[in-house]
């Protein structure tokens, strides 16, 4: 009976535990820790928030980028709180909202791939998953937002396992501003593409998208840009805080229109 109400026990401890530690500032270390059980809930955001905002504030040469990059991050440590109601730090929102500081940044170009898996838009890991949706929000604290103050972080996997990062970029003539996916489709096809050869071996397996209040998903003139290079690769979209949602481009742009559509209407 002890035996069996010891497993029962444990069953249900590891399903209200399973999943993801928390985060929990040791008072008498001084420094973060991975647990099972929430520690001190206020004073770990204490710590956290200011963790983050002195390295970063150490390092930023102008007074106005302190203020906005401080804003922007108060902004999502706000959101993410609220989104909780009160709840225990977790190590994804711990590891978004870290990359507000560069010092604290995980800067990655090429995706952790120990078993040698051929990369595909089905083929990819939780794990690859989580890293390109980190890399998407640390280029997100790049982006030149000053008119909408939005900023959006975009990260593009390739078969070949890079990864290109993207934020968005405004201008005072508002209409000439690009999109984080824009600027990320960019950098791959300089980096990448001969020819066509992005294009027709469908090397763009991936997309992470990052902004707050998502998980939010590409702009309509995104999904095209996409479109052109993989109808078929996974975008996977995320808030501020990691949550995730997941979808093929085609099932976000349902017929959509591609180079094959040129293609077809050729007369021979
Ligand atoms: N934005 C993106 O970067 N990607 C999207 O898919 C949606 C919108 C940017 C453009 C602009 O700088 C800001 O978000 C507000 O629209």
């Amino acid at each position: 009976m002890r035996y069996f109400l010891t497993s029962v026990f444990c069953l249900i401890a590891s399903l209200v535990f399973c999943g993801e530690d928390f985060v929990t500032f040791n008072d008498q270390t001084q420094n973060f820790e991975l647990t099972k059980e929430p520690g001190q809930i206020e004073l770990t955001w204490q710590k956290l928030q200011s963790y983050v905002q002195e390295s970063f504030s150490a390092n930023e040469t102008i007074k106005d980028d302190v203020l906005s990059i401080n804003t922007a991050f108060l902004n999502d440590l706000a959101y993410i709180k609220a989104k909780k109601s009160g709840g225990a730090l977790k190590e994804t929102e711990f590891e978004m909202l870290k990359q507000w500081a560069k010092e604290l940044q995980t800067e990655k170009n090429i995706i952790d791939n120990p078993q040698n898996i051929e990369l595909s838009p089905s083929t990819l890991t939780e794990v690859m998953k989580r890293e390109l949706v980190l890399q998407a929000q640390r280029a997100r604290t790049f982006a030149y937002a000053p008119y909408s103050k939005f900023h959006v972080g975009s990260a593009i996997l390739t078969k070949s396992g890079h990864i290109y990062t993207g934020a968005n970029y405004e201008n005072a003539a508002y209409g000439s501003t690009l999109c984080a996916e824009g600027s990320a489709i960019a950098k791959t096809v300089s980096f990448e593409n001969r020819g066509t050869s992005l294009q027709m071996q469908e090397e763009i397996i991936a997309v992470a998208v990052v902004l707050r209040g998502g998980p939010g998903s590409p702009c309509g003139n995104c999904r095209q840009s996409l479109f052109e290079f993989n109808p078929n690769m996974l975008v996977i979209m995320a808030d501020v805080d990691g949550e995730i949602l997941e979808k093929p481009l085609s099932e976000l742009l349902p017929m959509g229109f591609g180079p094959c559509n040129l293609k077809k209407a050729e007369v021979k």
